[in-house]
């Protein structure tokens, strides 16, 4: 079997990746310390799949656990980019801890890469890099906006990385995927997200709202120059999310580019009212919520042209919001003492 790399592996997206992995016939090997994770999703994975996968507990930082990890595993047939720092509003307080780790990781993932004749990678991107677009649908040709947070800025730093040096080394090859708004679990709901403390995200502040656990959902603003009022996103499936990479991967295996970028979304905006309706039509459960004022840096609308990904990587998502939403509150129920 072809083993790939998963680093993050334990995380929201990677856990559902390395349950697609194993599902076309791939390896992977999970490189997750768990600074954001927690081992139950390594034995969800392992439930799903019908074994547990590899794990090496480490951090993607550390020069001498990553190279004995490389030599200890031998052949490794490509490598999937997740770890990373995600907190927009973190990073704004503490930039330098976003340009250590995801800046950082990968310049050794790269290094490391070299010298152990790993040709393939995919790297997580984000629609962060577009900021506001002036154009909706947004295309992979619009401007990337590097001001919007530091954060956002780490991620046009590792595209950038990565266009070079897929120039400058030949055999290397790299797909950069800008994920939209990645939300659901494993319809097994063995896996999901996880937040640690009051979460940021719409979906997850839904379900803990739902579950009882929060009082009410605040949505940030209805003064938007949108049809409803509220702030417009591209919700896209986390299994749809996780074939991508599969199939990124098999796409790097004959494809002639060295290094191209997608953007992996539904190619549909929904409004966080429609969020809200859709919600309670695939669960039949009340969400409280109120109106509250806007929340600062949240742009109008974000959504995907991805007739790129389809023509070219071969790659449409099968899932809706809600199968999406479906699915995140039975992973919410799965969570409960
Ligand atoms: P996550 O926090 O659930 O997963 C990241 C995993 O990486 C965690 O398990 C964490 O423990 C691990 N990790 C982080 N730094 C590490 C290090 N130095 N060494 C070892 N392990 C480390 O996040 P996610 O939502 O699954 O996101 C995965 C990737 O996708 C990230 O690069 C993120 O920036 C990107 N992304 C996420 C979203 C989103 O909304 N979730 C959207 C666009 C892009
Ligand atoms: C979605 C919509 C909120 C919570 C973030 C990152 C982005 C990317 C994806 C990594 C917005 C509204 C939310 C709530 C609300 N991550 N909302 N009440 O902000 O689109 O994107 O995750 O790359 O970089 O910024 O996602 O889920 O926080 O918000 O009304 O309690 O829901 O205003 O319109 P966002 P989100």
């Amino acid at each position: 079997m072809k083993k790939v790399l998963v680093t993050g592996g334990a995380g929201f997206i990677g856990s559902h990746t390395c349950v697609e992995l194993a599902a076309a016939g791939f390896e992977p090997i999970i490189v997750d310390d768990l600074r954001n994770s927690e081992e139950r999703a390594i034995d969800g994975i392992a439930r799903i799949v019908g074994r547990k996968p590899a794990v090496h507990r480490i951090d993607c930082c550390d020069e001498a656990a990553m190279e004995r990890m490389f030599q200890g595993e031998g052949p490794i047939h490509g490598a999937i980019h997740f770890a990373a720092d995600k907190a927009v509003g973190e990073s704004v307080a503490d930039p330098l801890k976003y340009y250590h780790n995801n800046i950082g990781s990968l310049v050794l993932l790269l290094r490391l890469m070299k010298k152990h004749e790993v040709n393939r990678i995919v790297f997580s991107s984000s629609c962060t890099v577009y900021g506001q677009p002036e154009r909706l649908p947004v295309t992979e040709t619009a401007p990337d906006r590097n001001a919007m947070s530091p954060y956002g800025f780490t991620k046009i730093a590792c595209e950038q990385m990565l266009r070079d040096t897929t120039a400058s080394d030949p055999p290397l090859k790299a797909v950069l995927l800008r994920y939209f708004n990645p939300v659901g679990a494993h319809p097994s709901a063995l896996i999901g997200e996880l937040p640690l403390g009051v979460p940021n995200n719409l979906v997850p502040f839904v379900t803990q709202t739902a579950a009882g656990l929060r009082k009410q959902l605040t949505v940030f603003g209805n003064d938007y120059d949108t049809p409803d009022g509220s702030c417009i996103r591209d919700y896209i499936h986390v299994v749809d999310l996780a074939k991508a990479h599969v199939r990124a991967l098999q796409w790097m295996e004959d494809g002639p580019v060295s290094c191209d970028v997608f953007n992996i979304g539904t190619g549909k905006g929904n409004s966080v009212f429609e969020v809200i309706n859709a919600f309670k039509e695939a669960t039949s459960t009340p969400l409280p919520y109120v109106v509250g004022p806007r929340r600062a840096g949240d742009t109008t609308a974000v959504y995907a042209d991805t007739t790129k990904s389809r023509d070219v990587l071969g790659w449409t998502p099968a899932l809706t919001l809600n199968d999406a939403l479906r699915d995140a509150w039975r992973w919410q129920l799965a969570l409960k003492p």
